[in-house]
């Protein structure tokens, strides 16, 4: 696969000592972003009943490539039916999936933005109702609006929190057909043109519900001590690996910690993201939480950058490439990210959702766009002259 949206070569800026800032490239494999300006994964619990995107999703992602994003990782978007938190979540278990997502990536392809796609599984958090239903476990009485419930699978019988239904323990049933499912999505995800793949391994979803000891009780090869409770995921992040071209990278979005001295460490998450970049894995995606804490644990202070300190750590002790999430909201506070060596690239969630143009207008404000041409060819020629026009 050739490099997408190449504005200048990344090789190029190192041969010149250049300071790395939020708009020099970046090569990841064979895939070269324009920039370290990612759109956050978002589910918008929009698709149709059957895992389908449609003309919604084409325009709301759409939007962020003509804004100027390097890379645009579309939402949280199941590997099979039950995989599915929400009824109206995106999957990815069909051609026809495939088929819809790709127009989607060609459009990101052609507007200079590199696309890559969540892969998910809900696992004890699967069953749900949406955000503006109420977020809580579907139940009987959801069925009546055409909303049935079904059974979801984790590590043990127990639900996610103490008011949900319990689930079923995943057992090796279930682990050989969840690995199928992670094989077929990525040979689909070939099919709809991505340039990368995001495995979710974070917010208390099933891979993360595995890695953790708050919610991996087991006492078999798959949970107790850590490298059990690493085998399932490390198993999901082989087979993709194994299924995904070899040019193309392959990130893992991580819960850097479970709370604040609770549950799953930063030691934990450096020691595991040492193991991911062994397996091929080329960056770690460091958000953090999830998890249904016990009374008085706390989760992260919301801070500023609260999750920065966390991408640092791992890319200075795993050696491997990160991308700080949470909170980052100026093009300032983004580009010290990048130019202080904390993380390789910077992904805004509702930054994005407030401001398509977030991107654009960021490497205005850094003045890392004098000729405009992060823009659309067919909007920076005007407005390179309105602003010449405002003095
Ligand atoms: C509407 C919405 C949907 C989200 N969906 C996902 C998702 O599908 N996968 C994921 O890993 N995180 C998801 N998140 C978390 C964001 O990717 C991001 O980590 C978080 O919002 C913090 O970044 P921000 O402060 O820039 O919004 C979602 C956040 C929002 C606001």
């Amino acid at each position: 696969m050739s490099g997408v949206g190449i504005a200048r070569d990344d090789r190029a800026c190192a041969a010149h000592g250049a300071t790395e800032g939020l708009f020099t490239p970046l090569r990841l494999r064979d895939v070269v972003l324009r920039n370290r300006v990612v759109v956050s994964p978002m589910q918008m619990y929009s698709a149709s009943g059957d895992g389908l995107v449609g003309d919604w999703h084409l325009v709301h992602l759409g939007r962020f490539a003509l804004g100027g994003a390097g890379l645009v990782v579309i939402e949280a978007t199941a590997v099979s039916p039950e995989g599915r938190s929400t009824l109206h979540d995106n999957g990815l278990w069909n051609d026809a999936h495939a088929d819809a997502l790709r127009r989607i990536t060609d459009f990101l392809r052609a507007n200079g933005a590199a696309s890559a796609i969540q892969l998910q599984h809900a696992g004890f958090k699967a069953s749900s109702q949406a955000p503006w239903d109420g977020f809580g476990p579907l139940l009987e009485a959801d069925a009546k609006r055409g909303e049935r419930p079904w059974q979801a699978l984790g590590p043990t019988t127990r639900g996610w929190s103490a008011s949900r239904p319990a689930v079923r323990a995943i057992g090796e049933r279930e682990r050989s057909h969840l690995l199928g499912c992670y094989r077929h999505a990525s040979r689909l995800a070939v099919r709809a043109g991505f340039d990368a793949i995001e495995l979710h391994a974070a917010h208390g979803y099933l891979l993360h519900s595995f890695l953790s000891p708050l919610s991996n009780t087991r006492d078999d090869a798959w949970g107790g001590d850590f490298d059990r409770r690493m085998r399932l995921p490390l198993e999901i992040v082989r087979t993709v690996r194994d299924e995904w071209p070899a040019g193309r990278p392959l990130l893992v979005r991580l819960s850097s910690v479970d709370g604040v001295d609770i549950g799953w460490t930063l030691d934990d998450s450096i020691a595991f993201a040492r193991r991911l970049k062994a397996e091929g894995v080329d960056v770690i995606d460091c958000s953090s939480g999830g998890m249904n804490l016990p009374t008085k644990a706390q989760l992260v202070p919301r801070a500023p950058g609260f999750q920065v300190p966390f991408a640092h750590a791992i890319r200075q002790h795993a050696g491997v490439r990160t991308m700080a999430v949470g909170l980052v909201r100026t093009p300032e506070q983004a580009n010290a990210i990048v130019a202080g060596g904390a993380a390789d690239l910077v992904a805004l969630a509702r930054e994005h959702l407030w401001n398509p143009n977030w991107a654009v207008q960021a490497a205005q404000a850094l003045g890392s766009d004098p000729e405009w041409r992060l823009w659309p060819r067919a909007f920076g020629w005007w407005l390179a002259r309105r602003e010449r026009a405002r003095g």
